[in-house]
């Protein structure tokens, strides 16, 4: 493989979405291979529609482990049809989220068990690691705050819904991540302001582009 994987992770309201467009323009000046951009949960056409079982409000019933496996599946499916390929072909990849966060959400948060959803997402992604990941770091309650005061018109989804206490435990699931492989991630923090943190990730970010 010759493309980079770069996964872009965090606390929902960290500011993922809004880092990353700056970040793809900032890879596509400095590096000629073509990038190719996603998310999860989704990014292909089955994954997507899993996303839409997974995040609508009308399923606060779903069982933890049918959400795991749920965002297994579509995560297996995304690998198999887009992340793959495009690195196979010498592509980078960006992603918004991949295993990291089921492990923090589910195996931590929902408290599955970190072990069992490393299990399930390695029969998904059969290896397929970052090369790369850039972790948001803000105080869930901050994070939470963003995201309702960021755009009213938008309802909330379902793992949004849920409280406080719940994304407390998702980051520190993220941080015991960190401590284990210090290397792979970069930790920003996401309390700053927007140019900030986009300016403190290129810096630190940008050298370690493969080329
Ligand atoms: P997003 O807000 O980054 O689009 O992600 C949607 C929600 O899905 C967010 O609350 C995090 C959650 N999620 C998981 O719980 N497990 C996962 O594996 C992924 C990819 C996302």
């Amino acid at each position: 493989m010759k493309g980079m994987f770069i996964t872009v992770e965090g606390p929902d309201g960290a500011g993922k979405t809004n880092l990353i467009k700056r970040l793809v323009k900032a890879i596509e000046a400095e590096d000629t291979r073509p990038l190719v951009v996603t998310r999860e949960p989704g990014g292909s056409q089955i994954a997507e529609e899993i996303r839409e079982i997974l995040l609508t409000p009308r399923h606060m019933n779903m069982d933890p482990r049918t959400e795991a496996l749920l965002l297994a599946a579509g995560r297996r499916q995304h690998v198999v049809e887009k992340i793959r390929p495009a690195l196979e072909r010498g592509d980078n990849v960006l992603s918004d989220r991949f295993v990291d966060s089921s492990i923090v959400y589910q195996g931590q948060a929902r408290g599955i068990g970190i072990d069992v959803v490393k299990e399930i997402n390695s029969f998904a992604v059969e290896g397929l690691k970052p090369d790369l990941t850039i972790y948001l770091d803000v105080d869930a309650e901050v994070g939470l705050n963003r995201i309702k005061h960021k755009d009213s018109n938008r309802s909330q989804d379902r793992l949004e819904l849920e409280k406080v206490a719940f994304h407390d435990e998702v980051r520190k699931g993220y941080h015991t991540l960190i401590e284990e492989e210090p290397e792979r991630f970069v930790v920003i923090d996401a309390s700053q302001s927007e140019e900030d943190v986009f300016q403190e990730t290129w810096r630190r970010v940008k050298d370690r582009l493969i080329k």
